[in-house]
Order: C-alpha cells, then sequence, then structure tokens
C-alpha cells in the first residue's frame, strides 16, 4: 500500500515536473546571461579572456591559424545565441583542442566571458538609430545636465559612471533603460548610505569603502565622511538612483537623440 502510493506520488512528480523543466530552464539560462552583462562584466570577462583563451583565440579574439582556434568577433558556427555560447565554454567542443573550463568556474564567470565574446559580435555600423548623436551631445551638456554627473573623456562630474566608452558594452535598447528608467539593476558601487553619525547629523553618500571597524561615504559635493561603526546611530541602504528619469521631462526625439550620442562612445581611435 505504502509502496503503490509512493509509486504514484512519484508518477505524479515525474509528469508534473517534467514539462515545467522543459520550459522554465532555458528563459532561466537567459535570464542569468541578461543579469551579467553590464560593462563590468564585459571587462571581467575581457580579463580572463586574456588569461586563460587568449593564447590559442589571440588577445583580440580573432582567432590564431596556429592553434586553430577560430575567430569569436564574427558569427559563430556552434552558437546562434548567448546560451549556446554557455554551452560551448561550459562543456568545450569534444574532440577538439577546445576544452571545457575548469569545473570550479562559477556560472557567473562563465557569463561574463559570453558577455564579452557577445560584445566583440556587436557590431555598431550595422545599428540603424532615429536620433542625432550630435543633437544628443548639445542635450548631454545643455538641457539634461548630464555632464554635471557623468564623466566623457575627462570632462564632466564624478557623481554618475565615466561614460567614456558607454556605446561598446551597452546596447540602444538598453541605454534607454538607463535614461528613462535609472532604478532598474543600479550596481551597488552607486547606492545611497544614509548616516546618522555621533554628532546627531544625517549625511548620505555613495560608499565609498567599508571595513569591519569603518565606512566611507562620499556627498554630491564630493566631501568624504568617515564614519566608526560603533559611533554610527543608525545606518540606511537605498537602493535606488540618484540619476533623475528623463521620462516626461525630455520628448521621444530628444531621447532618440541621447541614446544616438551615449551609443557613439567607444574607445578613440588613434
Ligand atoms: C588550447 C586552445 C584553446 C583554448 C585555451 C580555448 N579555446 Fe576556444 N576553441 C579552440 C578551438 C580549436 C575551437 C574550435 C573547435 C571546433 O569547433 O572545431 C574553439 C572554439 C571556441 C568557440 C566556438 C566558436 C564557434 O565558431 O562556434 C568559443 C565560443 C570558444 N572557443 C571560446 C573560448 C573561451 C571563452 C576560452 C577561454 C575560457 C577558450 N575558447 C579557450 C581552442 C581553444
Ligand atoms: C544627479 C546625477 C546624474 C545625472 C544628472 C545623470 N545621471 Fe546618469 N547616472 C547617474 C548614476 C549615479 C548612475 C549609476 C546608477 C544607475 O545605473 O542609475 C547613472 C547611470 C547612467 C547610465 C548607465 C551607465 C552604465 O554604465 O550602465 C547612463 C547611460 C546614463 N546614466 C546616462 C545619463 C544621461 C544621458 C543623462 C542626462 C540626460 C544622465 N545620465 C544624467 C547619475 C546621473
Amino acid at each position: 500500500m505504502l509502496n503503490q502510493a509512493h509509486l504514484l506520488w512519484k508518477r505524479l512528480m515525474y509528469v508534473s515536473a517534467l514539462p515545467f523543466i522543459l520550459t522554465s530552464l532555458p528563459s532561466l539560462a537567459e535570464d542569468a546571461g541578461a543579469l551579467y552583462n553590464t560593462p563590468y562584466d564585459v571587462s571581467l570577462g575581457e580579463r580572463y579572456f586574456e588569461r586563460q583563451c587568449s593564447r590559442c583565440h589571440g588577445f583580440d579574439a580573432k582567432g590564431n591559424d596556429e592553434t586553430g582556434a577560430p575567430d569569436l568577433t564574427g558569427r559563430l558556427n556552434r552558437a546562434s545565441n548567448e546560451v549556446g555560447i554557455f554551452n560551448v565554454i561550459r562543456n568545450g567542443v569534444p574532440g577538439t583542442a577546445m576544452l571545457p573550463v575548469d569545473s570550479d568556474l562559477p556560472d557567473t564567470q562563465v557569463w561574463q566571458l559570453v558577455a564579452y565574446i557577445e560584445s566583440l559580435r556587436y557590431d555598431p555600423n550595422s545599428v540603424q538609430l532615429d536620433g542625432s548623436a550630435d543633437s544628443g551631445l548639445a542635450l548631454f551638456q545643455g538641457k539634461g545636465e548630464c555632464a554635471s554627473c557623468h564623466m566623457v573623456r575627462g570632462n564632466g562630474g564624478r557623481l554618475g559612471p565615466d561614460l567614456s566608452r558607454v556605446g561598446e558594452s551597452t546596447r540602444p535598447e538598453d541605454l534607454m533603460v538607463a535614461i528613462t528608467n535609472p532604478h532598474e539593476d543600479v550596481d551597488p558601487r552607486w547606492w545611497t548610505l544614509e548616516i546618522t553619525g555621533p554628532d546627531g547629523i544625517t549625511r548620505s553618500g555613495f560608499r565609498m569603502g567599508e571595513d569591519s571597524f569603518s565606512v566611507r561615504i562620499m556627498d554630491t559635493d564630493s566631501n568624504l565622511w568617515s564614519y566608526q561603526k560603533n559611533d554610527i546611530r543608525s545606518i540606511e541602504r537605498i537602493e535606488r538612483s540618484t540619476m533623475p528619469s528623463y521620462d516626461g521631462s525630455m520628448s521621444e526625439n530628444e531621447l532618440d537623440d541621447l541614446v544616438a550620442y551615449l551609443f557613439s562612445l567607444r574607445r578613440e581611435e588613434n
């Protein structure tokens, strides 16, 4: 009796679990890819690539005839999307010099490699944008006051990330999200701490450094404040962006112009 019930239970589990696994696994994997493709992830992926992959694929990832490792900057043979690239890196290509990565390597790092490879395959010249980069530049420095927070090639503020090369690693649709919905996906580097010190005064700023005993923040006037943790009366972490949303304060055309300008920001060719 017990056994029969057990068997039935197992069968039910099997029948109900299978479609769930089949339909949800690929989308989970894609979600994971979308989580680890910020410019920061791309740069970590690049660093790892230089150490572990470049000896075969070359520093520029353009392949190497001697090792037989193919060019990774164009269309790939063995993968047509991020999940496919992930699988090639994770499992290798059996019977070739392309070995699986170390099984201890966390998925996060494999996704960062994928993000780096994806960033190479992205040909900016193939992208058609509605906006004008020149008008976008004028908005960036003028009406939008973006430059008060963002640095581009050494000019601008430090209250947001340096955007000098943001176009290399960020797609136009993601740039649009960054401007219209800045609170999505805020990197911890840009979270705000609100700290009430022993003097009862509350100050807020970006978290610049922290150890077991102390924490340092930088306020919007670029003043640094350092607190001993056991002196702090209260501390609150705000995970929203300090950047305002421009959805509404800019017209659709203006938003397109800003995206076109940001997308044009890449490494300067000498
Ligand atoms: C020992 C040399 C070697 C090393 C190291 C190596 N690869 Fe490869 N890789 C190859 C070869 C050879 C192939 C082609 C395999 C085949 O398809 O026949 C390949 C294929 C690939 C492909 C598929 C290309 C396509 O067109 O589909 C990807 C992606 C890739 N490698 C990424 C990486 C990454 C990322 C690393 C570092 C973690 C790495 N490789 C390290 C030799 C290497
Ligand atoms: C008050 C300061 C401030 C202003 C003004 C501001 N930003 Fe930002 N911006 C930030 C901060 C902080 C972040 C990082 C947190 C986040 O992702 O929102 C950021 C993030 C971004 C990002 C994402 C960068 C990345 O590496 O992913 C883009 C793109 C951007 N801002 C563009 C703009 C544009 C265009 C304007 C003007 C229309 C603007 N910002 C105005 C502070 C500002």
